[in-house]
């Protein structure tokens, strides 16, 4: 096995309809499929880490119920290891309630037992965060419980790798713990050229969707074109992204090396539905990089 990259984070049940608009104030439309699929933006990373051939373990929390139960057994049929994912009383497990539309996604999430996904918790786990190359940290866990992991990595010498979304302020001491930052663009715009300013200490890397990636090597921004391809579901596009770059980052590879790898595999993510589904092994990803190369003429 290879370097061990731990993720911290949210694990939920996805409960996707598909509709032609999305409901308007005071008004019911009908939906025209529905799908429960695995999700959770953590669950999600490690699953696109391990589908990479990581050697992925999972900090989580789920409820003591059907879904939760559902859900340990799928991450442990996608090779994550679950010995750190445990079932909690007294929170039913995390849901997310996904409306996919022409225009846009939209998301409702209720974390359930992610909020069991305490300081105390994170802390009772520092062994397998201190055998880890890198951790992989979203923000649908309680933010004193990403302060407490990043800080246990930082004691540990684990890189860490942070995906502040859904996005949310991040204290000084908070950044000052991260290695590499991963917003999407529309986070970006939040934590550093709205309202917060926030300073930049980490690397940081820009999720754009069909636009691609941008980065900065020694302040030079740099940019990787995004793929053209048939889009069927955008949710978890982003999560494949941040597992893949764990894995690129885990081995040793350039920055600008696993922004592109990472590109290519959410470009294959979006062309299934389903978070999850359309995660791509490493064989598909490095032919789809290929290909594409070969078309370009490069
Ligand atoms: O990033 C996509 C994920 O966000 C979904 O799987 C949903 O569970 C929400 O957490
Ligand atoms: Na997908």
């Amino acid at each position: 096995m290879g370097p061990r990259i731990t993720v911290i984070g949210s694990i939920n049940m996805d409960l996707m309809t598909k509709v032609g608009t999305v409901p308007q104030q005071g008004e019911t439309v009908l939906g025209e499929d529905f799908t429960m699929v695995p999700g959770g933006k953590g669950a999600n990373q490690a699953v696109a880490a391990a589908k990479l051939g990581g050697d992925v373990h999972f900090i989580g929390r789920v409820g003591n119920d059907l879904y939760g139960r559902q859900l340990m057994e799928h991450m442990h049929q996608q090779g994550v290891s679950i010995d750190n994912l445990e079932p909690v009383t007294g929170f039913p497990t995390g849901i997310a309630i996904v409306l996919l539309s022409e225009q846009d996604n939209r998301i409702i999430v209720v974390q359930g037992a992610n909020q069991a996904v305490t300081p105390a918790v994170v802390e009772m786990h520092e062994k397998v965060i201190a055998e880890s190359e890198i951790i992989l940290l979203q923000l649908e866990i309680p933010l004193e419980s990403v302060q407490k992991a990043a800080e246990l990595a930082k004691k540990n010498n684990t890189k860490v790798i942070l995906n502040p979304a859904p996005v949310h302020f991040l204290p000084e001491t908070l950044l000052n713990y991260i290695d590499v930052l991963t917003p999407n663009k529309h986070e970006f715009d939040q934590l550093f050229t709205k309202t917060q300013k926030q300073s930049r200490k980490s690397q940081c890397v820009i999720t754009k969707g069909k636009d691609g990636v941008v980065f900065t090597v020694n302040d030079e921004e740099k940019t990787i074109e995004g793929y053209k391809v048939p889009v069927v579901d955008t949710t978890g596009a982003g999560d494949t992204f941040n597992g893949a770059l764990a894995v690129a980052i885990s081995k040793g590879k350039s920055i600008s090396k696993a922004c592109t790898f990472a590109n290519a595999a959410a470009a294959l993510s979006v062309q299934k539905l389903g978070a999850q589904a359309g995660m791509p092994n490493m064989k598909a990803v490095q032919h789809f990089i290929l290909s594409n190369r070969q078309k370009k003429g490069i």
